[in-house]
Parts: C-alpha cells; sequence; structure tokens
C-alpha cells in the first residue's frame, strides 16, 4: 500500500472540504488529507493531518497553533518544512528539528520536505541539499518516531507542471534511503492523474504529496483510486 497525501495549502472552504472528503473513498493507497486548520472539522471520514506546527509547546506566540491542539483537533499527521515556508517564512533546518521534536512528543506522524532548488539542481548539488536538510535526523530513527515519511519535493517541480524524470527521482529516493535507514519516501511537486501511476509504479517511491490537483476534486479522485 502507498501512502497519498493532499496539502492543500491556503485555499478551499467547507464546500470544498465536503467534496474533497467524499471523493477520498475508497482507494486503495492510504490518504491522508492536510486542509487549512479551519477546515479541518468540515473535513470527515478521513485521516487528517495540519500544514505546519508552531515550534513551541504554548504560550505567547500569537497566531500559532500548537502540535499538541492539533492533535486535540483530529491531526494525525503534520507536514513540516514545506519549501513555501522555508521560502515565506524563513523556516531554517534548527526550526523545523524543533517542530519535529515537539511534534513526536504530541504523538503526531511527521511528513518531512526536503528538495533543492532550480539553481541548485542545475548546479548539480540536489543531492548536497538534501545531504543537509536531513543531517539532524540519525541514520536510525527512533521508537518515538515510528510515523515518519520524507517527502522528496524538488522546488522547481512544485507547482509548475514540471517532473523530474523517473530515473532522477528514483536516484534521489534511493539516496533518501540510504541517509535514514527504513524510512517511506513519497514524492511532491506536479503530481496529477495524468502522472500518478507512474510515478508511484518506481519501487522506491512509497507514495506522493499533492498540491494543485489535491484540490480538485475530479482530480483527487482519478489520483485516489489510482
Ligand atoms: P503541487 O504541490 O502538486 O501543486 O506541485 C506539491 C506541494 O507543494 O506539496
Amino acid at each position: 500500500m502507498k501512502t497519498i497525501v493532499a496539502n492543500w495549502k491556503m485555499n478551499g472552504g467547507h464546500v470544498l472540504a465536503h467534496a474533497l472528503a467524499a471523493a477520498s473513498t475508497p482507494s486503495k493507497h492510504k490518504i491522508i488529507l492536510c486542509p487549512p486548520l479551519t477546515l479541518l472539522s468540515h473535513t470527515k471520514g478521513v485521516t487528517l493531518g495540519a500544514q505546519d506546527c508552531s515550534a513551541e509547546h504554548k504560550g505567547a506566540y500569537t497566531g500559532d497553533v500548537s502540535a499538541a491542539m492539533l492533535k486535540e483537533a483530529g491531526c494525525e499527521w503534520v507536514i513540516l518544512g514545506h519549501s513555501e515556508r522555508r521560502q515565506h517564512h524563513q523556516e531554517t533546518d534548527a526550526l523545523i528539528q524543533r517542530k519535529l521534536d515537539i511534534a513526536s512528543a504530541s504523538h503526531l506522524g511527521i511528513i518531512l520536505c526536503v528538495g533543492e532548488s532550480l539553481a541548485e539542481h542545475e548546479a548539480g548539488k540536489a543531492e548536497d541539499i538534501v545531504k543537509k536538510q536531513l543531517s539532524f535526523l540519525p541514520r536510525h530513527l527512533p521508537p518515538t518516531m515510528r510515523h515518519f515519511m520524507i517527502a522528496y519535493e524538488p522546488v522547481w517541480a512544485i507547482g509548475t507542471g514540471l517532473t523530474p524524470t523517473n530515473e532522477q527521482i528514483d536516484t534521489m529516493h534511493q539516496f533518501i534511503k540510504a541517509q535514514v535507514a527504513d524510512v517511506k519516501v513519497l514524492y511532491g511537486g506536479s503530481v496529477k492523474p495524468e502522472n500518478i501511476q507512474e510515478i508511484l509504479a518506481i519501487p522506491s517511491v512509497d507514495g506522493a504529496l499533492v498540491g494543485g490537483a489535491s484540490i480538485d476534486p475530479s482530480a483527487w479522485k482519478k489520483i485516489v483510486q489510482s
């Protein structure tokens, strides 16, 4: 069974949430929906995740939401280190590590996003960048991090319609699995109904993280049923 995660980003309302939740079953894959926080309670009958969490446990952090609060609101998973968080909120690996520690202490499963920019890709530095983004992880994950996945999302493939070749995806997934033992690795970046099957057919790909196509009910249904 592979895992398909929907990252709605800052999109949708309760009508769309209802339609997307309904389109998420049945599936032979494990499906996780990550709506904006305001739509969690409208996204019913599915496994839920959040798109981020605070790096603090609680206190005077206006606008932030803690991992424990997400858990209480029904989330089983949280996406951390998405490139849009790294880019628009200046999130560093150190901050992401803090969030990861807090999220696992709150018993949330973690989907850690890594991936190189276009300039880094063109300079042949993709593996160096990904290795650095993974450097705070031990080679063998502790039992407290049993629910942990890495999403390889080349920044240049996100929302662009561009995707790496199957061979490039496989090479990077093997590289990631050589850094972290027994980890599941999802691919993300312009996944759509037209390419989901061939991407999931790559043996080193344990699933997919889907952005744009996850907020279009008919495209999402095709992905879920792939
Ligand atoms: P995309 O986004 O599928 O729209 O490329 C993926 C992501 O950002 O997780």
